[in-house]
């Protein structure tokens, strides 16, 4: 990759995947017949994992989890569609937001299932952090996540920091 290219930043459009489906089936539940929590999860973390190697045109690695809301349980019968997308890009990490929705077979209706936001880290050969291009939005909606990922790493590293100097004292 060229110097010009590395640095020329990306759309969002670039990397986002839309529209991946899983349908539920029986082992798919919990004992509560609803869908495994973790079934979802591991599925968000592939997707999220794709368009951050996208993005960073190369392998990245997961960070860490900010926030995982489920809104509502899934259901037999339902089918899952996944959405995500990098809402933001720093100097070697990404935040990557994931949006999954449950629509019953037979019916148009989606329902709000999980909302998510992962932070990936670009890394080399030997596992080091290395650049990533930055992120260029679009529009109101990307405008608003890129300003909200900002708040959400701001409190992260303030949470860390909150951290490190409590344990220094003890
Ligand atoms: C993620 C990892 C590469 C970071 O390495 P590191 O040497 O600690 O990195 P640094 O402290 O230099 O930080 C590098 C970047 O990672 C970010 N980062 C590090 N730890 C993080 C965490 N827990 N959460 C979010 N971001 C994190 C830093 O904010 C920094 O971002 P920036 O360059 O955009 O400012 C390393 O901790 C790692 O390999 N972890 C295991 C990842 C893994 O196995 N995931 C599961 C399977 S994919």
């Amino acid at each position: 990759m060229s110097e010009a290219t590395a640095l020329t930043p990306r759309s969002v459009a670039f990397s986002a995947v839309r529209d991946q489906v899983y349908m539920i089936f029986p082992n798919d539940l919990n004992s509560n017949e609803t869908v495994f929590g973790g079934l979802i999860m591991a599925h968000m973390d592939r997707y999220a994992a794709v368009v951050a190697d996208r993005h960073a045109a190369g392998v990245c690695v997961t960070a860490s989890v900010d926030a995982v809301h489920f809104m509502a349980p899934a259901r037999k019968g339902d089918v899952l569609v996944f959405a995500a997308s990098v809402n933001r890009a720093w100097n070697t990490s990404m935040e990557v937001g994931v949006r999954v929705e449950a629509e019953c077979i037979g019916s148009t209706e989606r329902r709000h299932i999980l909302t998510a936001y992962l932070t990936f880290v670009a890394v080399d050969e030997q596992g080091k952090p290395r650049p990533v291009v930055p992120l260029m939005p679009e529009g109101q909606t990307e405008a608003r996540r890129f300003e909200e990922a900002q708040i959400r790493r701001d409190a992260r590293l303030k949470h860390a920091e909150e951290i490190k100097a409590l344990r220094a004292r003890s």
